[in-house]
């Protein structure tokens, strides 16, 4: 049975935290989905960590979906969350509706998530109330990276955080089922964490939020360009991958690759008569 938003909020009341990964693929989002995790979210940060641009920016709709369907492949048990890319959702509330739709309808998606507080309000509640579930997502959103001048930790001023509790707030009365709290102070991402009856999924926001998010990549070496503080590395796949790859290529040159199990054969009989056939 695939876990439903009433299962994360649940998770809330019960105080069990909520873990999330992303996944951007078939084969990935397979062996994930194994661990029995409860949600899978279909990032953006595919743009930087599969597709190799150098910000969330330019990732588009149908990259997104292209992607969330491999991943929706592969996961059956974990509610699928697929993430808007940049101007998919901000232009008008009708564009926003169709593009969400397009995640559920082709990508096989449970939920989107998008960007934004109380000014993204008026767009998840009509989304909310056409049955399309929503996680919000605030603090450091990358998509306003340029609006925001660099990738910095939010709500440390008095006034910043107080707008951060009211965008939290907001995404709650609008319906939201969790939201995404990135790069903001451990203490601020308490108080939120109290003050919203909704779970809060942490990303560089302490231990006190309900759940925690981490990239796929970067959990596992897989991904060297800039490695976040918040980000925890588990394995070195990284690593894995090219001390296997440097084996084979010494293996392929010393004729060691590929052993006799590894080709296919005839009979002897066969090969006899072949070799007798031809000159
Ligand atoms: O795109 C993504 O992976 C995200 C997480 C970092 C929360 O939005």
């Amino acid at each position: 049975m695939r876990v439903t938003i009433s299962d994360i909020k649940d998770m809330k009341s019960r105080g069990e935290k909520i873990p999330i990964i992303t996944s951007y693929d078939y084969t990935s989002a397979k062996i994930v989905d194994t661990t029995g995790i409860p949600v899978i979210l279909v990032g953006d940060t595919l743009g930087q960590v599969v597709l190799g641009y150098d910000s969330t920016i330019p990732v588009t709709m149908d990259e997104m979906i292209h992607h969330t369907k491999a991943v929706a492949r592969g996961a059956k048990h974990a509610l699928i969350v697929g993430d808007m890319p940049f101007m998919s959702y901000q232009a008008s509330i009708s564009a926003a509706m169709h593009n969400a739709g397009r995640f559920l309808q082709e990508g096989g998606a449970q939920t989107v998530k998008l960007e934004g507080g109380v000014s993204m309000a008026p767009t998840v509640h009509r989304m909310v109330s056409s049955g399309i579930p929503v996680m919000g997502h605030i603090g450091l959103t990358p998509q306003s990276v340029n609006q925001m001048g660099g990738y910095k930790v939010q709500g440390k001023s008095l006034k910043a955080a107080v707008q951060l509790m009211e965008d939290a707030r907001a995404l709650e009365q609008a319906g939201a089922f969790a939201i995404v709290l990135e790069c903001v102070p451990a203490s601020l991402a308490k108080l939120i964490t109290e003050r919203v009856s909704i779970p809060t999924i942490g990303i560089g926001a302490g231990k006190a939020c309900d759940g925690q998010v981490q990239v796929f990549h970067d959990m596992l070496g897989l991904f060297s360009d800039f490695a976040p503080k918040h980000a925890k590395q588990y394995a070195n796949l990284g690593e894995t991958i090219s001390s296997a790859v440097t084996e084979y290529i010494s293996e392929v040159k010393d004729e060691r690759f590929p052993g006799s199990e590894h080709s296919y054969h005839i009979k002897e009989d066969v090969l006899a008569e072949l070799q007798a056939q031809v000159h």
